[in-house]
Formats: C-alpha cells, sequence, structure tokens
C-alpha cells in the first residue's frame, strides 16, 4: 500500500475546512456543530465511530441542482444516485422532495421501493443486470434501463417479451472521454467496462428501435465521478448530440439524454463542481435538441453533508518521528483513502482557539493493515486519548462501503434535521457479526 499522495501545496487549515462547510461551525463552549446540533452531544449519546448526516444540507444542495438547471431553462429530471448513500432515511427525503433515483442492483431498487419512490422516477443503470433483476425492474415498470451493451439489449428483449411488457431504455453510450478523475472512478474511457462503443451506438439504436419488448427513448452516458471542470463533460455531450442528429436523421425517434453524474465536491482545496456550470454544459451541448434530460448525482448532493465522528484511542509517541494518532474508526468504516489515496479534511471535535499550535500527525484506524491510514503529516492540534475527530465530506461513499472486516460491527449512523437530531441505524452489535453464520452439523461417526 503506498503512502498517501504527496501535495505541494500546504493543507487547509481546521477554519479554512470550516469555510468551505457552511453548515459545520466551531462553537466556543460545545465544539464543533453541524447544522446547529453539537456534534460532541451526538457522540456522548451514540459513542464512537458515528456517522453524522445533515438532512438540511443534502435538501439545500439538491434544491441548489434543480435551481441551476431550471435556471438555464432546462427541463431536466433528477436522479439521486443512490449508490452514493443507499440509507432508507435518505432516500425517504428523497422521494418526499420529488427526486428520482438513480439505481444499480435488485438491492437498491427494493429499497427505493421501501421508501416509496415511484417505479416511474428510477433508472436502472450498470454493466450486469441479471435476470432476476431485470424482471424485477420490468415487472414494476420503472422509467427507464440504461442498456450497456449489444448482449444486454438483446437480453432485455427477450425478457420483456416473456413478461408481456415493454422496458424503456436508453443506450449507455461510452464517449471515449478522459473525466481526468481517478483511474479507479473513471468509466467513460473507450478501455472501461461500461457503456456502449461510440462506434457502434448508433447501429444498436436502431436495432433497439426495432426490437419487441423495448422501446428505445435515447442515449445515456456516464464518464466518471469526482469530476471538477466542465471539459469532460461538454466533449462527452457533445458526441452524444452528434447521436442524437444522427439517430434522428436517419428516421429514429429519441426523446431522452440523461447526463449521467459525476459532479465533484471539495475535499482538500480543489474548488467543487458548480451545478450551474453543469447546467451550462448540457445547456451548450445538448439544449437545442428538445430532449428531456436527466442527471444522475450522487456525491455533489450527499458527499459534504456527512461526517464521520471518532474517538483517539491512543496517542503512540514514543520513539517516532510523527505521533500516530489511533482512532476508534478504521478503513473498515471508510475505505476511500486505503482504496483511492482520498483526502478527507480532519477537524477536532473539541471547541479550540483558532491559531492554536498545531503538528504534523499521522492519524491512522486500529485495523491490521498499513493502508489503514486517514491521514499522514496531517497539521493537527495536539489529540490526546479520549478526544474526538470528525472526518469531513463522508456523507457520499462513507457508510454504504463500510464491512466489517477484523469482526468489527458497523458505526451507529445518525440524521440531524431542523436542529434535531435521530439515530437512524444503532451501532451493530457484535452477536449480529454471526447471527447469519452456520457452523456445519459434523457427521457423527458411523457406528
Ligand atoms: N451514474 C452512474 C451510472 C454511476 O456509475 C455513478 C457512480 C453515478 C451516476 C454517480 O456518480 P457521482 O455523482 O456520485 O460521482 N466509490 C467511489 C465513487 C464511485 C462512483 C461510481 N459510479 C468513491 O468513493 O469515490
Amino acid at each position: 500500500m503506498a503512502d498517501l499522495p504527496v501535495y505541494t501545496d500546504p493543507d487547509p487549515t481546521g477554519a479554512e475546512l470550516l469555510a468551505t462547510h457552511p453548515h459545520l461551525r466551531m462553537d466556543a463552549t460545545c465544539g464543533l456543530m453541524l447544522e446547529g446540533v453539537a456534534l460532541n452531544a451526538i457522540a456522548d449519546a451514540v459513542g464512537t465511530p458515528c456517522w453524522v448526516l445533515g438532512g438540511g444540507t443534502l435538501k439545500r444542495r439538491l434544491a441548489r441542482m434543480r435551481a441551476a438547471m431550471r435556471d438555464a431553462g432546462l427541463d431536466v429530471g433528477i436522479h439521486y444516485a443512490v449508490k452514493a448513500n443507499d440509507h432508507l432515511a435518505v432516500l425517504d427525503l428523497i422521494g418526499r422532495e420529488g427526486y428520482g433515483a438513480d439505481i444499480v442492483s435488485g438491492g437498491e431498487l427494493a429499497r427505493t421501493q421501501k421508501a416509496a419512490i415511484a417505479p416511474a422516477r428510477i433508472v436502472f443503470s450498470g454493466v450486469g443486470k441479471t435476470d432476476a433483476e431485470l424482471e424485477q425492474a420490468i415487472g414494476l415498470g420503472i422509467g427507464q434501463i440504461n442498456v450497456e451493451s449489444a448482449e444486454e439489449l438483446a437480453i432485455i428483449s427477450a425478457i420483456a417479451t416473456r413478461m408481456g411488457r415493454t422496458a424503456r431504455v436508453t443506450l449507455r453510450v461510452n464517449p471515449d472521454v478522459d473525466a481526468k478523475t481517478h483511474a479507479k472512478i473513471t468509466t467513460g474511457l473507450a478501455a472501461n467496462k461500461f457503456g456502449i462503443p461510440f462506434d457502434n451506438a448508433l447501429g444498436l439504436y436502431a436495432r433497439a428501435s426495432s426490437l419487441p419488448g423495448v422501446q428505445a427513448l435515447g442515449f445515456s452516458t456516464h464518464i466518471g465521478s469526482q469530476i471538477l471542470t466542465t471539459g469532460p463533460y461538454r466533449a462527452a455531450y457533445a458526441r452524444v448530440a452528434e447521436l442524437v442528429r444522427a439517430a434522428r436523421q436517419a428516421g429514429l425517434d429519441v426523446s431522452t439524454v440523461d447526463c449521467g453524474g459525476g459532479l465533484g465536491i471539495s475535499y482538500r482545496t480543489e474548488p467543487e463542481g458548480q451545478p450551474e456550470a453543469l447546467a451550462g454544459a448540457i445547456k451548450a451541448e445538448l439544449g437545442d435538441l428538445g430532449v428531456r434530460l436527466a442527471i444522475e448525482p450522487g456525491r455533489w448532493p450527499i458527499g459534504p453533508a456527512g461526517v464521520l465522528l471518532s474517538s483517539v484511542i491512543l496517542r503512540k509517541e514514543a520513539g517516532m518521528d510523527v505521533p500516530f494518532v489511533i482512532t476508534d474508526a478504521a478503513m473498515n468504516d471508510l475505505a476511500r483513502p486505503s482504496m483511492y489515496d482520498a483526502w478527507h479534511g480532519i477537524v477536532p471535535l473539541a471547541p479550540h482557539a483558532p491559531g492554536q499550535a498545531v503538528a504534523a500527525t499521522h492519524v491512522v484506524g486500529p485495523v491490521c493493515e498499513s493502508g489503514d491510514t486517514f491521514a499522514r503529516d496531517r497539521l493537527l492540534p495536539p489529540l490526546a486519548r479520549g478526544e474526538r475527530i470528525a472526518i469531513l465530506d463522508t456523507g457520499a461513499y462513507g457508510s454504504v462501503m463500510s464491512s466489517t472486516y477484523n469482526s468489527r460491527p458497523l458505526a451507529a449512523e445518525v440524521l440531524v434535521e431542523d436542529g434535531t437530531w435521530q439515530v437512524i441505524r444503532p451501532r451493530q452489535a457484535v452477536k449480529e457479526l454471526w447471527q447469519d453464520e452456520i457452523i456445519p452439523t459434523h457427521a457423527t461417526e458411523q457406528a
């Protein structure tokens, strides 16, 4: 496991991080607050590690996306990417606020139904949907299936025909565009497994338009995640627009373009992606086609809304050049740093004066892998045993990617809404770790 990347510019200070996270505030008495609620009060009651999600922040960010599209004069359906955070409380909020959902599995589909999101507002993406998942989706009459290959199109046609139904589909096009993001989360290059090769898309669309059991709506694309500039979007949408025009010229109906997700947030010092700029890119490339548009954002609306609270188990200093602060959260809780070398802000919960002395610190979890590292050489105030920290921007791809590796129970989850908070998932009990495990009955010796 490589060390975390070395940045050439200085890390943001705690105060700078709070300035880019308006829902967080340092109170001189209570310490770090999220949407007006003291995080220490939550940690006192629930313990750590604990995920805390700001529902108001999620709503505000979704509303900003909606307004950005509307202000650009675009009719864009917002389908929240469930994979970013699939908690029922989140999906319930998404449904109540009138958004749709982008799903990638039968499990996610079932969650959206449990949260009463109308099937017509569901889009099904993913490179390998099983027959059972397709039957579930087609049976429910979901709004749209984004088809990822010629092979999958044939399977969908066969299943829908057998069921006596019509599946509404778009073809997900791989535009072969570099999203300029981490290699593990880029999806729009020809070498990636995603989407239909651009050169095959028109021919396949013609086929889709005449297949039984299928209604061809148009095209979709998704080029990757944590995208911070509009250049890659413009390039991808220009290619999709080319396809729409070519399809229409060939006499085919095109009513829909799904522009995918991917807008990035500010984890460190990078300026976050702007929904208004995304709206501008969509308008510039697709605005005059007269199609119904959609986006599938996950990280942007919910990433900054969440923090992971953790306590210092101990401080390992003796004989160390740089002290290790060992926290009760680990890579099994938040996988992003170990998986993508991701940088997450770390802010102590205790009230601390601006200008307090800081020193380089390694922040690590207790799991038996060197990759279980949240931060190296991070400038932090001295964090003693028992002190608490908030790891920022963990609302997306945080709790959803947790595991129980090292037999560590899943952390508690809390939702803050309207100035109050509620546990939305209690901490997993240790005995729940093995509740579904079966010790085989061993054949007794034959007498
Ligand atoms: N639509 C499709 C088809 C996707 O594959 C994804 C994300 C999204 C929408 C939402 O993308 P977003 O707006 O969240 O960037 N675990 C990784 C991110 C994986 C993203 C996978 N696909 C991480 O923690 O960075």
